[in-house]
């Protein structure tokens, strides 16, 4: 196997240094040799359990902290955690040396697991895992349009697998149960990848993200406004409003005390809260942080920098309501996914990237490759 001896090579010189100890790993051995081998074979790669040693070994642990907790909860088979913490941190020692790491002269301690890659050289990148197999995207369905030839877009729903589990990106399915066309404007992108294993959708008035949180993959709009005027990603914080509260009766939603109501604060009908409620929701707008008020009230704070004046505006965590007034729609929303996107691309650097240039229809079933792109505000 020529492949696994040039394996194996590269297992032996990408060592980085690891917080452990040579004498810590001999320990580890010997508690291996003790309670391990009988499944995973003398070496570590020559029994009938998977193989803890050797370059393909171990790699869906993100990190140190990951691969102690799991063994220490699951191993040896018959007796989880029936070893002291120690030998549990020897044996993740002795694990990380067969591998390769360098000792730096420090025990593993509890206090020194972390989420650093096993193996930096061989980071799970979504090249490598694309290229060996531990990623793929795949398209189940896709709605095409073309409003624009500059707006010809793909809405589709995805099925991401990567390291075994299953994700469901849809896109598709998103942009209709929050609001639609009303809601989201035309796609301005395909589905890209800002960041490592989260896919990113831009719309013209707003942002959609399928990434992992707190355990599970979800499809979340992105808090726009917090990257315009509420402290994200280096904007200015604005805040919110205390002082400004209406007495109109409405919903009250979220941590700051706002409400989302059909009358603005000057009792104006506005028809809010029923196009909120209609498009979606928290879910689809976040948190109120302002009422719906004019941004020249004295008492106002919030406002996007060189919008017209006069109108009654109500700032929430991810969408920017407007009224109208004479308008058969009057309820307008900001077109805060373009403003975002000129944000974080700035110069219209975002044209560097084919995603966000018009595309082809994409056919159900399809492999889906996004393109990788970098946030130039970001690097
Ligand atoms: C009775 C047999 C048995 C013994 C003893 C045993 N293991 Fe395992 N081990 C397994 C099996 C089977 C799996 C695969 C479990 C799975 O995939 O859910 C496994 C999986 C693992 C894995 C995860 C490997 C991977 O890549 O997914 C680690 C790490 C591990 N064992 C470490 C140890 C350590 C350290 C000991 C000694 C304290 C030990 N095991 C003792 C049978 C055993």
């Amino acid at each position: 196997m020529v492949g696994g001896a040039a394996l194996l090579g590269a297992a032996l010189t990408f060592g980085a240094a690891r917080a452990l100890t040579d004498a810590q790993a001999a320990r580890g051995a010997l508690a291996y040799a003790q309670s391990c081998a009988s499944c995973h074979g003398p070496r570590g790669d020559d029994g009938f359990a998977p193989a803890l040693v050797g370059a393909d070994s171990l790699r869906r642990f993100a990190g140190t902290r990951e691969l102690y907790a799991y063994t220490r909860g699951t191993m040896p088979l018959a007796a989880p955690g029936s070893l002291s913490a120690q030998v549990y941190l020897d044996l993740t020692a002795w694990m990380l040396q067969q591998r390769g790491a360098a000792a730096d002269g420090a025990e593993l301690t509890a206090a020194t697991l972390d989420a650093t890659p096993l193996d930096p050289a061989r980071a799970s990148t979504p090249a490598a895992a694309e290229a060996d197999g531990r990623r793929s995207l795949r398209v189940v369905r896709s709605s095409f349009s073309e409003p624009a030839p500059h707006l010809a877009h793909n809405l589709p729903d995805l099925r991401a697998t990567i390291d075994g589990q299953t994700a469901a990106c849809d896109f598709l399915a998103h942009y209709h149960a929050t609001g639609g066309l009303r809601r989201w404007g035309f796609p301005t992108s395909e589905v890209l990848e800002e960041r490592p294993n989260a896919f990113t959708q831009y719309y013209q008035r707003g942002v959609v993200d399928c990434h992992q949180r707190a355990g599970a993959w979800r499809m979340e709009r992105r808090l726009a406004w917090d990257y315009l005027g509420g402290g994200v990603g280096g904007a200015p914080d604005l805040g919110v409003e205390p002082e400004l509260l209406s007495g109109q009766p409405g919903e009250r939603l979220g941590p700051w005390g706002h409400r989302v109501s059909n009358a603005a604060v000057d009792g104006t009908p506005i028809g809010f809260l029923d196009f909120f409620q209609a498009l979606g929701g928290v879910a689809s707008f976040g948190f109120p942080k302002t009422e719906a008020r004019r941004d020249d009230d004295p008492r106002a704070v919030l406002g996007v920098p060189g919008a017209s004046p006069g109108f009654i505006r109500q700032y929430f965590q991810s969408s920017v309501l407007e009224y109208h007034p004479g308008d058969p729609e009057p309820v307008k929303l900001r077109l805060l996914g373009d403003d975002l996107r000129n944000r974080l691309y700035p110069q219209q650097a975002y044209r560097a990237f084919a995603s966000f240039g018009p595309a082809r229809p994409l056919g159900a079933g399809a492999a889906y490759a996004p393109e990788r792109v970098t946030v130039p505000s970001a690097a």
